[in-house]
């Protein structure tokens, strides 16, 4: 393959964020993960495509998902892996975030993927190390892989995104899946829905492109994919919602407010998830309208596909 034709194919040396990726890069991503997806049923054996790589996973806040899923995914490439966690790192005993990259670079590795409680950390990280970086969560504000993952999990279902109506429904307001995942199913032609409380929808989010719902029956209403998100209590300072009772009554997802979406109506949530905070518990384990944990079997192939893309 010659250089023009790789560049064609993911003409960039980081994953910060789905904003401003163009859709050929976005299906790019996208079918690379099919194809995993389908090389993984086929074998268990290993793949060599990263091998004499070294890919760093750097998470300074907590994920189980994610951070499994991403070494995962490069151990079956063939890559070395090294994990980093906040409690085991020297930034507990007060390096800072560029001191920490610098170290890491000056290790030469490949790849770094990171998770960062501040929004804009992974893209200052990457603006001082040699290597790709992909963002694997930066406070609010992006949580692309996640957005692939979601979008792989709707397509094998529903064959098509554009022209889907798809409700998020929760804590808009501290989302970063939220975020990503609207950039990305308005790029690839879903009209997208935003339903929560005044207090957990950000100011001028309908500059993205979403429609805005207070009522949760009202904002499902003829959806064929509904996004679940989490109370992100860790986030919050003060009072969001008046009660986890009173907002399970009005937002949480049951059988009741399910029936205003379509019949074949999809249900996704990225995890980790609150039973009986937003999601009934009893519907989040239903097979025939939950894509829950296919979702996290998505995972491992769309970071395979992220991490060959940038390396390959
Ligand atoms: N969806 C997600 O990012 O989950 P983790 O926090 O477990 O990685």
């Amino acid at each position: 393959m010659t250089e023009d034709n790789r560049k064609k194919k993911f003409p960039h040396k980081h994953l910060l964020g789905i904003e401003g990726l163009e859709p050929p890069s976005i299906n790019y991503l996208i079918n690379l993960s099919q194809q995993f997806v389908d090389e993984l049923k086929l074998s268990s054996n290993k793949l060599s495509f990263l091998k004499n790589k070294t890919c760093i996973n750097l998470f300074f806040e907590n994920s189980t998902r994610t951070r499994t899923s991403f070494e995962l995914a490069g151990k079956k490439l063939g890559a070395d892996i090294l994990n980093i966690s906040l409690g085991s790192s020297s930034i507990k005993k007060g390096e800072t975030l560029i001191d920490t990259a610098m170290t890491l670079n000056a290790m030469q590795p490949n790849i770094i993927v990171v998770r960062h409680n501040d929004a804009g950390a992974v893209k200052l990280l990457s603006e001082k190390v040699n290597c790709s970086v992909i963002n694997a969560g930066d406070g609010p504000h992006e949580h692309p892989t996640q957005a692939l993952l979601d979008a792989l999990t709707i397509l094998r279902r529903k064959k098509t995104i554009s022209g889907l109506k798809v409700a998020i429904c929760g804590d808009i307001l501290h989302s970063r899946v939220a975020r990503s995942n609207i950039h990305l199913l308005n790029t690839l032609g879903a009209e997208v829905r935003v339903i929560a409380p005044a207090t957990l929808i950000p100011n001028h989010i309908e500059n993205m492109g979403v429609k805005i719902f207070y009522n949760m029956k009202m904002g499902l209403k003829e959806v064929d994919i509904i996004i679940m998100l989490r109370l992100q209590l860790e986030r919050m300072s003060g009072s969001y919602v008046p009660s986890i009772r009173e907002y399970f009554r009005f937002y949480g997802l049951d059988r009741e407010k399910l029936k205003f979406a379509k019949s074949d109506a999809l249900i996704l949530h990225p995890g980790p998830m609150n039973r009986g905070v937003e999601i009934d518990s009893e519907l989040a384990d239903d097979i025939d309208r939950s894509a829950i944990f296919e979702q996290v079997q998505m995972g491992v192939a769309v970071r395979m596909a992220c991490l060959k893309a940038l390396l390959e």
